[in-house]
């Protein structure tokens, strides 16, 4: 198979985006300190970014979360390879994820964290892949909605590369020649 890909999202609609998702949580947290756990890998980039925007009282924690699966769909089991360094009892906590697909992945993620009893939990994706959902969840700041596709670039792998690209890129397999 040949990777073939086209820039779906530009530098500058990336900003954009993340200036309207800033602009949303800095006004509905006001002063309230927000814990932001990034969701790894593929949040790095959106989150390095998003952080540099918002006018908070801000912490940030990771998890490593991961679903089986071939490099392109997920398999629906989902597993904690890392969990948050600190306890979120009490807080404010805004997870930050690169994509919410099927939202099994989240889904997983939010029971765990409502059970540790936060003050608030809420999610910030970049990509809404909203169409593709297979389990409900209460996405709260969408940066960019898309139909479907394969997606790399500003964070997001495909079997781990392309993470680098500054753009967002969607990837067509096609047979080859
Ligand atoms: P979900 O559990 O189906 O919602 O999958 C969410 C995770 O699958 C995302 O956080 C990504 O890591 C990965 N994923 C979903 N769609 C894409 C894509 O188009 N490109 C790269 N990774 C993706
Ligand atoms: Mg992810």
């Amino acid at each position: 198979m040949n990777k073939n890909k086209t820039i779906l999202f530009s530098r500058q609609a990336i900003e954009g985006a993340v200036l309207r998702l800033a602009k949303q949580i800095n006004a509905d947290y006001k002063a309230r300190p927000v814990v932001l756990v990034g969701i790894l890998k593929g949040s790095f980039v959106f989150l390095a970014d998003l952080i540099r925007k918002l006018d908070l009282d801000v912490t940030v924690d990771f998890a490593v979360l991961s679903s089986y699966g071939s490099a392109t769909t997920s398999s629906g089991q989902v597993k904690m390879i890392k969990d948050l360094s600190a306890p979120i009892e009490g807080k404010d906590v805004l997870v930050v994820e690169d994509i919410v697909d099927t939202g099994i992945t989240l889904k997983y993620f939010m029971d765990v964290l409502r059970q540790r009893r936060p003050a608030s939990l809420a999610i910030c994706t970049l990509i809404d892949k909203k169409a593709r959902r297979e389990v409900h969840i209460d996405v709260d700041y969408v940066g960019l909605e898309i139909e479907d596709g394969f997606i790399v670039g500003y964070g997001i792998d495909c079997n781990e590369e392309f993470r680098n690209l500054p753009e967002i890129w969607v990837i067509r397999e096609e047979a080859e020649k």
